[in-house]
């Protein structure tokens, strides 16, 4: 099983096109850290996450340094690695979750199948072992009935359904850091509380940091020890969650948490 991760993100800057996007951002992720990003929309947040992942687009480019890092302090340079180890880090190591689990699960295959994708690829499982670790992870992430679940399709189960579903494949071989880009803004508000609970019961497990993004700060406090700002592809505010709420520094901070609202509880 793998232990926490620690992320360090340093001088990253991403230019698409010849364009620069993404400014010279820094920050770090420590083992079994819950760190939000929060920005308005077009602030680099996805960009970000995606440069992390090695999944930006071809026509993006990715300077600075992007790291992680095992418990016994050896670590890699994510943006010097290969397609292939890239991939191999992908749910081995970083676990993703994005916006819309409709388009992250196939509409074809069962929730279980999908679920144990990861861990099909990592560990030879006959079928039998495969449906008991979908059973598993189907109870670990809440979906209600999991016997039933795991045969159950993508169509025929209710949103939040689906994104815990999406959750399970991202945790399926136990990565050390999670990655998760807006994963309750495609969801009713009735929701969304349950899913951030389940990031927050994965955390509290005790092998996985989090890194959690969303343009949504009442939804970022509730999974975040720490967040940062984005403003214009640049961080221009971070600090505890606390201190974020209480003393926001930067009119883009106060900008947003009048936009959920006020103050979140
Ligand atoms: N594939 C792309 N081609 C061109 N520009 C892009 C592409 N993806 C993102 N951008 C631009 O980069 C900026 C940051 O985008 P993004 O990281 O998606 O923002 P956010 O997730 O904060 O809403 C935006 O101005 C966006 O228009
Ligand atoms: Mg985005």
């Amino acid at each position: 099983m793998t232990q926490s991760l620690t992320l360090r993100v340093q001088n990253l800057s991403i230019s698409i096109a010849g364009t620069d996007v993404v400014h010279d951002v820094s920050f770090e992720v420590a083992a079994g850290e819950r760190v939000g990003i929060i920005g308005g929309s077009g602030s680099g947040k996805t960009l970000t996450a995606l440069a992390i992942a090695g999944l930006l687009p071809d026509e993006a480019t990715a300077t600075g340094s992007v790291q992680i890092g095992q418990p016994d302090g050896t670590t890699t340079e994510l943006l010097s690695l290969s397609e292939r180890e890239l991939a191999k880090l992908r749910g081995d190591q970083i676990g993703m979750v994005f916006q819309e689990p409709k388009t992250a699960l196939s509409p074809f295959q069962t929730l279980g199948t999908q679920m144990t994708d990861a861990l099909a690829l990592h560990y030879r499982l006959s079928r039998s072992e495969r449906q008991a670790a979908a059973v598993r992870l189907a109870t670990q992430v809440s979906l209600k009935d999991p016997a039933r679940m795991v045969n159950a399709y993508p169509h025929e189960v209710s949103g939040g359904q689906r994104q815990r579903a999406a959750i399970a494949a991202a945790i399926s071989a136990s990565p050390g850091l999670l990655l998760a880009d807006e994963p309750t803004t495609a969801l009713d508000v009735s929701v969304q509380r349950g899913v951030l609970d389940l990031f927050n019961t994965i955390v509290d497990r005790g092998d996985c940091s989090l890194l959690c993004i969303s343009h949504d700060i009442a939804a970022i406090q509730l999974v975040s020890d720490r967040i940062l700002v984005f403003d214009a592809g640049r961080v221009v505010e971070s600090g505890s969650t606390l201190e974020i709420l209480e003393r926001p520094a930067h009119a883009i901070t106060r900008a947003l948490i009048a936009a959920a609202g006020g103050a979140p509880a």
